[in-house]
């Protein structure tokens, strides 16, 4: 069977019904926030209806607040921790009750404009409303002084759990209770591929300080002892301020479109000040110590996929990523190659991610680098076609590793896959 076909079999089969979890081995039983607005991206190259009920669905479990959180849980969750019963958040109680990065606009965008189904972009139209509470939540609770960059409260909510941008910031808040034995991930997937015992002694610890103060949004961010201003969340956020803002003025609503256009100019500025010339490098800040996060992660590219002028700006950019692909066989490495933290089998600290892939290619075409989009493109095929649709892969050897059968692998090979036909 070819490989289009694998992919679509896989998004078919991890199809819950209105939601699609990440993969069928049990890793992740629920519906992850970003995970289906990427997967989204692929339902749409077959089943375009299908795309749509994916991010209705997940609108459909935004909070009164405007949060959208980064787990819905739906059905049976006994094969995850922390589950409903260690989160207890939200009006249902079947949600965590944090965020993940906001791609949802973005991915609204591309479904809004390559549909011709009038009935499809009036229930994307319809969809709106829902994303600008989600942006505006952002910016009062994570932002609250107004500096235009919004700060995540746990690691989980940049999506790159245990990168190592997070770990002086982690190292400072206090383990807690040994959680080893409640874990069900190591069961799922080898240890030294997932995030270290004490990692996850602070992520649980994080998440029981929040649930002990009701996840008041207004609350948190000043209580919270993990506390960061990441680039990659934000470049992610400006991303889809533009798309958003392009949604809202093309459906009419102009106190939107402009109501975001603000948001959008704070947060340009600000990535702006995140350029650390001496390294050439783009870093995020430790807001609750002020210190720049001085770490080479993948994080610090992704201005590339919030600003099409960046790399005119800056070409050191463009060229410290070109020598981060001249030491691995894939691209796009998670972390700089040759560091002491560089781990090319463990999570956010190395592996190659296709979602990575898939921001960095439209990053660097908007920036009129395609030759080296079309190099990353190349490079994310051959790694599905020599390994399958792993959740991450080793950018030294190729290895696949995490889940496997994974849905956002399928979704975006579907989408590299069409490029070239
Ligand atoms: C996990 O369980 O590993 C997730 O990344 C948390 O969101």
């Amino acid at each position: 069977m070819d490989l289009a076909r694998q992919a679509i079999e896989i998004l078919r089969a991890n199809d819950r019904g209105g939601y699609t979890v990440p993969t069928a081995t049990g890793l992740y039983p629920a519906q992850w926030n970003w995970d289906s607005c990427l997967v989204a991206l692929g339902l749409a190259q077959f089943d375009e209806p299908r795309a749509l009920v994916e991010i209705e669905t997940l609108l459909g479990g935004q909070w009164p607040d405007g949060m959208v959180p980064h787990i819905l849980f739906h059905g049976d969750d006994s094969t995850y921790f922390p589950n409903t019963s260690v989160w207890q958040a939200g009006p249902t109680r079947r949600s965590s009750g944090i965020t993940q990065p906001l791609v949802a606009a973005t991915v609204v965008r591309r479904l809004f404009e390559r549909t011709s189904d009038l009935a499809i972009r009036s229930r994307l139209t319809a969809l709106l409303p829902k994303l600008l509470a989600w942006h505006r939540w952002c910016y009062s609770a994570r932002d609250p002084y107004g500096t235009g960059m919004v700060s995540i409260i746990h690691p989980w909510e940049s999506g790159m759990d245990n990168s190592p941008l997070w770990d002086d910031a982690l190292n400072t808040v206090e383990p807690g209770p040994s959680v080893a034995h409640l874990r069900k991930d190591t069961g799922f997937a080898a240890a030294d591929e997932r995030p270290s015992a004490p990692e996850y002694d602070r992520y649980i610890n994080l998440v029981i300080r929040f649930r002990d103060r009701g996840y008041r949004a207004d609350r948190l961010y000043d209580v919270s002892p993990f506390r960061v201003a990441d680039i990659g969340f934000n470049a992610i956020l400006q991303r889809a301020n533009q798309d958003l803002r392009f949604l809202l003025a093309a459906t009419g609503d102009v106190a939107g479109a402009s109501e975001v256009a603000t948001m959008e100019q704070k947060t340009e500025a600000a990535i702006a000040r995140c350029w650390h010339e001496e390294d050439g490098f783009f870093y995020g800040v430790d807001t609750r110590t002020s210190m720049m996060i001085r770490k080479p992660g993948i994080a610090g590219l992704l201005p590339l996929f919030a600003d099409a002028a960046v790399a005119a700006r800056h070409p050191r950019l463009v060229q410290r990523l070109e020598s981060w692909l001249a030491r691995v066989a894939y691209s796009v490495p998670s972390f700089e190659p040759g560091r002491t933290e560089f781990e090319p089998q463990r999570y956010w600290r190395g592996p190659v991610w296709l979602i990575m892939n898939w921001m960095l290619i439209d990053g660097l075409r908007r920036n009129g680098r395609a030759e080296l989009a079309a190099r990353i493109r190349q490079d994310s095929v051959a790694l599905v076609e020599r390994t399958g649709f792993a959740e991450y892969f080793n950018p030294l050897t190729g290895e696949p590793l995490g889940g496997s059968a994974f849905s956002w692998t399928a979704a975006l090979y579907l989408l590299f896959a069409a490029e070239s036909a």
